[in-house]
């Protein structure tokens, strides 16, 4: 994918110009349903961002002086570039074996108790090349925009090892300085226990803490720190070690919280200042009360519990009308969720977690944004902010989750550039 060089864009005639206009704050309640919408509407981009906004006569003449490429985009909807909040882009390959024993009726649990889920991703990690870990990661990217992702958190976690985990950070160094789209790195600092140090996990914690942690920050390979609170992963003792080290370091926690029970991690995250807890399956009542009160963004990722075959997902609704912060991610991971395509989980979010189509857009852009601060420069389109966009071949913005699981994306612009044409 060659991005073509940067010009003048006048994306002109949206049947609907989604542009969540109103400030880089999370949108939350009745908010959240507020896209915003300019009919007939178009926007003005320069040198990568967004010049002006507006109904689409009354940008012509401007376009007409600047000369600017005009794009009709009649018939289409036109919003902002997708914002996936969570994934762990790099891993060394499928995990299809897994897949299969999971549909012949064993558990994920049980599944990575037997050596498979993520210790068989760290092994063959540990013997995968930088290079066919970053020419995956790139051909996987592409796919993220073409189906209309501009900006996306990545995770390192695969490494289990020192070496390994600053192997994935790196990867993900370069592919920043090769892709167009805009990766927000996370050191996912505690994933699973290396199986040497079984019985250990202490040990284990006090590496991460007084090694890992401190080369990370130092040769500032990460913006975030991420750990996986759960059953069967790290208990809320240990991750609050690593995420106050974290910290001190000067990352930014989130936390895998409440995916397969409850143990206390959405408390953590907010105890922690955490950008966002993520998952969120098995909150309370007390739990969602406590999120809605709070900064922390609530990331649900219904991809997952998709792909695991699950009857229940995360409480969308409860969480909204109580005031949190919702956002939606894919967690776009070899395990657990192997998708990309942030317009999927648009429509899991309406049809498993009754999220309208309007709250699904907002949870999945500007919150999302919210979720890696990155709000004051993506998420919306309003003038001054990055020119990241996309034009979607449908004239209602309901008939992106309506129409499941194909790719209506038509163009994905990013910093003004057109980085995918269908
Ligand atoms: O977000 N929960 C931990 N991490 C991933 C799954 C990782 C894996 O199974 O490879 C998740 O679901
Ligand atoms: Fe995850």
């Amino acid at each position: 994918m060659k991005p073509h060089p940067p010009r003048r864009l006048f994306l002109c005639n949206a049947t609907q110009l989604v542009t969540l206009a109103g400030g880089p704050v999370p949108r939350r309640r009745l908010s959240l349903g507020e896209l915003g919408i300019v009919p007939h509407g178009a926007l003005l981009t320069q040198g990568g961002s967004i010049l002006r906004v507006g109904p689409s006569r009354s940008l012509e003449r401007e376009a007409l002086r600047l000369r600017a490429e005009a794009i009709d985009c009649r018939g289409c909807v036109v919003m902002p570039g997708f914002v996936d909040s969570h994934t762990h882009l790099v891993f060394p390959a499928s995990r299809v074996d897994d897949y299969e024993l999971r549909l012949r009726g064993k558990t994920y649990e049980e599944i990575a108790q037997a050596g498979g889920g993520i210790q068989s991703s760290a092994r063959k990690l540990h013997a995968a090349s930088l290079s066919s870990l970053r020419d995956q990661a790139l051909n996987f990217l592409d796919q993220f925009a073409a189906y209309g992702t501009t900006t996306m958190e990545v995770k390192s976690g695969y490494g289990l090892d020192i070496e390994q985990e600053l192997k994935i950070l790196r990867v993900i160094r370069s592919l920043r300085k090769t892709t167009t789209l805009d990766l927000v790195p996370t050191l996912m600092a505690l994933h699973a226990l290396p199986s040497s140090f079984r019985g250990h996990a202490d040990e284990y914690v006090r590496e991460v803490t007084r090694r890992l942690v401190p080369a990370v920050a130092r040769h500032r390979l990460a913006e975030f720190i991420d750990v996986f609170c759960d059953r069967g992963a790290f208990g809320v003792e240990d991750c609050r070690r690593v995420l106050v080290a974290g910290k001190q370091s000067g990352l930014i926690p989130r936390i895998h919280a409440e995916q397969l029970t409850r143990t206390g991690a959405t408390r953590l995250g907010i105890e922690c200042g955490a950008a966002s807890a993520d998952h969120l399956d098995k909150l309370s009542t007390a739990d969602i009360r406590a999120l809605a009160r709070s900064d922390v963004v609530a990331t649900l990722l219904p991809g997952a519990n998709f792909h695991l075959g699950l009857k229940r997902y995360p409480p969308a609704r409860r969480l909204i009308d109580a005031g949190a912060a919702v956002a939606l991610a894919t967690d776009f991971n070899p395990g657990t969720s192997p998708t990309l395509n942030m317009q999927f989980v648009l429509s899991l979010a309406c049809a498993q977690m009754g999220m309208t189509p309007a709250e699904a857009i907002t949870a999945a852009t500007l919150n999302g944004a919210c979720a890696l601060h990155r709000a004051n420069r993506v998420g919306s389109l309003e003038a001054g902010k990055q020119a990241d966009l996309i034009v979607l071949d449908l004239p209602d913005y309901r008939e992106i989750p309506y129409y499941f699981a194909v790719n209506h994306c038509g163009i994905t612009v990013k910093r003004g550039q057109i980085v995918y044409t269908r």
